[in-house]
């Protein structure tokens, strides 16, 4: 089936991904028209299908407020608008007049779809882009507007996309929410009737809740069911709309920006909005999540193919109190753990001793360093690791040099305060010199240190957004910020291709397609108690692979929660996704550095499968007294990792076996520690007895590798595959 299709007879686009089919028409208004999204379609089938569209049922409800693939607002139409413009005489809306259309092939396997259109009326264009490929079934969505016209006029909403679902009994919104220190706490519930909005409105994509949202009848479970999600591609302040109406249909808009945040487009001026990208599946919320790590690694993150270092980060640690020496010897400890990245965090540059002083002054604290970060680069790569950084180039303390010198480069509004928080104040990234600041110094940075990842942070949300000095400035900026940001992680990725990049803000506060895109890797949450993480760990990964989740394992009690677990258990929830190592090294006992370089061994063997595998999340985090359960897969399930976690067992409660996924029939698998052969037919169907220890916190890591003389005669290179260190 060809990825695109078209009948002129009807009017029918018809979009093939990889297992589902989209389709839309463009009505007798001209408006394109959602016809279904789903299981897979012929042209002819399509037919049988009316559009949403029709005749009002009353002269009270005008075009049915769901199934146009961009909402305008214009004529009876009732419903959250995608699209709404304020033209130069004061006049809004827009009515589509199709003028042309086109199939594009970017690169094998891939195609995309673009519709244009304009306004009856005024100059102003509309292009909808659709971008599908065999190999996945996302469904990239964007639009991109354009004034033709001379005179200025306003794009008072600009959304990427609508998405219409099909007529369900019932439906169920799955997203989730959170805070500093408690990121991506899931949520299911049913969807209420009318408008739910899911908003940012920081500046930035939110601790509070991510821009994605994943739809249900209300009866899919991990494993069974169909589920339609959404996710934007974008990293500052967004807006998501999902409706239902009462006549039982329901549909999502998304796109960049707040509400009251207009985009200014002067004559000639184009605006591309952000992706908002879509799914459907079958197979339930687990399925939908893999779906999306496929995606993601394969179309979205740069490098995902690689296999990520174990990590070390001074943080909770050393804190503020860097230094060459006391890095040095925590270098050495870590080497000696296995790891292969050290990262030294904030505090490395000019007078920065805690979080009031020094942000924005970019060079090496001579005290601290006295000869630049050059010696103590040296010794880490000397030790065999790789050497990272941590960077805030977004933000400024009033008490720094730059402010001083610079005091004009800060989001501001004349005459008004500027609020701090964290002791600190946002550069304005869309101010082109700002920017360009911030590439040179990076650039400089990365060249003249050997520097090979930056944690690249933004510890605070925007306040008085103002840009004096620049017409339609304080609408202007919640675009071009982002824009900008993305430019300047772009440059400096194109100057290092050998740069890795962390993204960070407070912990999981940037975490979305955009900035995944230029990024190899996420600090999800500074919250580090491994009980809590569980439950981060399972709300991040209903969208996001586990080759984006950093981890580390830090020391106990936990700084920030007060709570002891053992190591063993810090470890195995760290090495559910990139594990990473941020104790205070210099306090650990020889026998704590002995479990822990065993531990980074262990996951090195198995790192391939957490991070390129396929994941089944097999029991959820509790409540309950049931272990927290994930299974990684290969791809060719030749090996198969189990993680458990078990908070504290209550007596008398029955410990079942779990049942595994995805292994073929009438293969055997053995257990890489006790040589126990299993066959997969009873580790599905039956279920494998977990070994967890007795006591509170206990955690297990099983491997299982399939027995050679099961497998399907094939070459096999496991590990040279994957472009190791
Ligand atoms: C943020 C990050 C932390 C750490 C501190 C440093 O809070 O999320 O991991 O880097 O900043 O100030």
């Amino acid at each position: 089936m060809p990825l695109i299709s078209h009948s002129p007879d009807t009017g029918t686009w018809l979009l093939n991904t990889r297992g589902t089919s989209y389709a839309l028409r463009i009505d007798e208004t001209g408006a394109p028209c959602h016809v279904a999204w789903g299981p897979r379609l012929t042209l002819r089938e399509t037919e049988e299908l009316g559009s949403p569209s029709g005749p009002p049922a009353s002269s009270f409800e005008g075009r049915p407020p769901v199934g146009e693939e961009l909402p305008v607002d214009s004529g009876t139409r009732y419903g959250p608008p995608s699209l709404q413009v304020r033209y130069a005489d004061g006049s809004r809306a827009f009515e589509w007049q199709p003028t042309r259309h086109e199939v594009l092939a970017p690169s094998p396997g891939t195609a995309e779809l673009v519709l244009e259109f304009r306004d009856r009326l005024y100059p102003l264009e509309v292009a909808l882009h659709y971008h599908v490929r065999e190999d996945s079934d996302v469904i990239e969505r964007r639009t991109v507007l354009r004034n033709a016209g001379d005179q200025h006029l306003t794009l008072l909403r600009a959304d990427s996309a609508a998405w219409t679902l099909p007529p369900l009994p019932d439906y169920r919104l799955s997203h989730v929410t959170g805070q500093w220190s408690a990121e991506s706490q899931l949520h299911r519930d049913r969807l209420p009737h009318g408008e739910t909005v899911l908003t940012s409105r920081r500046g930035l994509t939110s601790h509070h809740v991510n821009p994605w949202v994943m739809l249900d009848s209300g009866e899919a479970t991990e494993h069974h069911g169909r589920v339609w999600s959404t996710a934007l591609a974008w990293s500052g302040s967004w807006r998501i709309t999902v409706q239902r109406t009462p006549d039982g249909r329901s549909s999502v808009t998304g796109g960049a920006g707040h509400e009251g945040v207009p985009v200014p487009l002067a004559p000639g001026e184009e605006f591309t909005t952000p992706v908002f990208a879509g799914l459907c599946t079958d197979g339930g919320f687990g399925a939908a999540g893999r779906a999306w790590h496929s995606y993601i690694r394969a179309h979205v993150m740069p490098r995902a193919r690689e296999i990520a270092p174990v990590l070390y980060n001074s943080w909770e640690a050393t804190g503020f109190d860097v230094d060459q020496a006391g890095q040095k010897a925590l270098a050495e400890r870590a080497a000696a753990l296995g790891v292969e990245l050290f990262v030294v965090d904030d505090g490395w540059f000019g007078g920065r001793r805690s979080d009031t002083a020094g942000l924005g002054d970019w060079v090496p604290a001579p005290d601290r360093f006295p000869e630049g970060l050059g010696p103590l680069a040296r010794a880490v790569h000397e030790l065999g690791m790789r050497f990272g950084v941590w960077v805030e180039p977004e933000m400024v303390n009033p008490d720094s040099d730059l402010y001083r010198a610079h005091p004009d480069w800060v989001l501001h509004v004349p005459g008004r305060q500027r609020t701090e928080l964290r002791n600190q104040l946002v550069l304005n990234f869309a101010r082109q010199d700002v920017a360009d600041w911030a590439h040179g110094w990076l650039t400089r940075l990365v060249a003249n240190h050997g520097i090979d990842f930056l944690k690249w942070d933004m510890n605070r949300s925007f306040g008085e957004a103002g840009w004096p000095g620049q017409p339609d400035g304080a609408d202007r900026l919640w675009t071009r910020y982002v824009t900008n940001l993305y430019d300047v992680i772009d440059r400096l990725r194109a100057d290092h291709p050998d740069l890795r990049i962390e993204t960070c803000s407070g912990g999981g506060g940037r975490i979305d397609l955009g900035i995944l895109t230029r990024t190899d890797q996420a600090w999800v949450s500074d919250n580090t108690d491994a009980v809590d993480r569980l439950s981060i760990h399972h709300g991040f990964t209903q969208l996001y692979p586990a080759r984006a989740m950093s981890a580390w394992v830090t020391d106990v009690p936990n700084q920030m929660t007060g709570r002891s677990v053992p190591l063993r258990f810090r470890f195995h929830v760290a090495m559910s996704g990139l594990l990473g190592i941020g104790g205070d090294l210099a306090q650990w006992s020889e026998e704590e550095l002995a479990e822990g370089a065993a531990l980074v061994a262990e996951y090195k063997k198995v790192r391939h499968l957490v991070q390129h595998g396929s994941l089944y999340r097999l029991s959820a985090p509790p409540p309950g007294d049931a272990p927290t359960v994930v299974q990684y897969a290969a791809d060719d399930a030749d090996e198969v990792l189990i993680l458990a976690w078990q908070r504290g067992p209550r007596h008398g409660c029955p410990r079942l076996p779990v049942r595994l996924a995805a292994l073929p029939p009438g293969a055997r698998y053995r257990d890489s520690r006790t040589g126990v052969v299993h066959h997969s037919t009873v580790l599905t169907e039956y279920g494998l007895r977990l070994d967890l220890p007795a006591g509170d916190w206990a955690s297990t890591a099983v491997h299982l590798t399939r027995v050679p003389e099961d497998l399907p005669r094939r070459q096999h290179s496991r590990h040279g595959e994957h472009g190791d260190l």
